[in-house]
């Protein structure tokens, strides 16, 4: 059985309050339900966190290269928050490890203020999805299923 990483970058642990118009009101647990019931739909394994701290999401992006490297690993979905816009140590433990990556928005960044229009993350992505709010997640679990 194959693992899938869904890593949540700064401020996810505010979903439900935080910009309601823009995020949606499903809180991060509920997340976390949605992204269970994928992986149960497809038989796959679940690593589902959350971290406000940059060095914490580059060590878990390590985490998933070492179970990459024993060919466990169906991927890294990764909602990196404000850290798309800014982290090159993200990036760089991306394309150090080689793990495919999915890198997720709930909201459509490309319509919102121009420095969200730029990712880091993007240039090591397989996939990239925006917009699609919290169903986004299942959406992408369904993808790399397929993978
Ligand atoms: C976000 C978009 C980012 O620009 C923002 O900093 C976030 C959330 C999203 O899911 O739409 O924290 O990644």
């Amino acid at each position: 059985m194959k693992t899938v990483y869904v890593l949540n970058g700064p401020n996810l642990n505010l979903l439900g309050m935080r910009e309601p118009a823009i995020y949606g009101s499903a809180t991060l647990d509920d997340v976390k339900k949605l992204c269970e019931a994928a992986c149960e739909r497809h038989g796959l394994k679940l690593e589902f966190r959350q971290s406000n701290h940059e060095g914490e999401l580059v060590d878990w992006v390590h985490e998933a290269g070492r179970v990459h490297a024993k060919g466990e690993l169906a991927a890294v979905v990764m909602n990196a928050g404000a850290y798309t816009h800014t982290s090159v140590a993200i990036l760089d433990a991306i394309k150090g490890t080689a793990v495919p990556l999915v890198e997720l928005h709930i909201s459509n960044v490309h319509a919102r203020e121009s420095f969200r229009h730029h990712s880091y993350l993007s240039a090591a992505a397989r996939a990239v999805m925006c917009g699609f709010g919290v169903a986004g997640y299942g959406l992408a679990i369904d993808a790399v299923a397929q993978w």
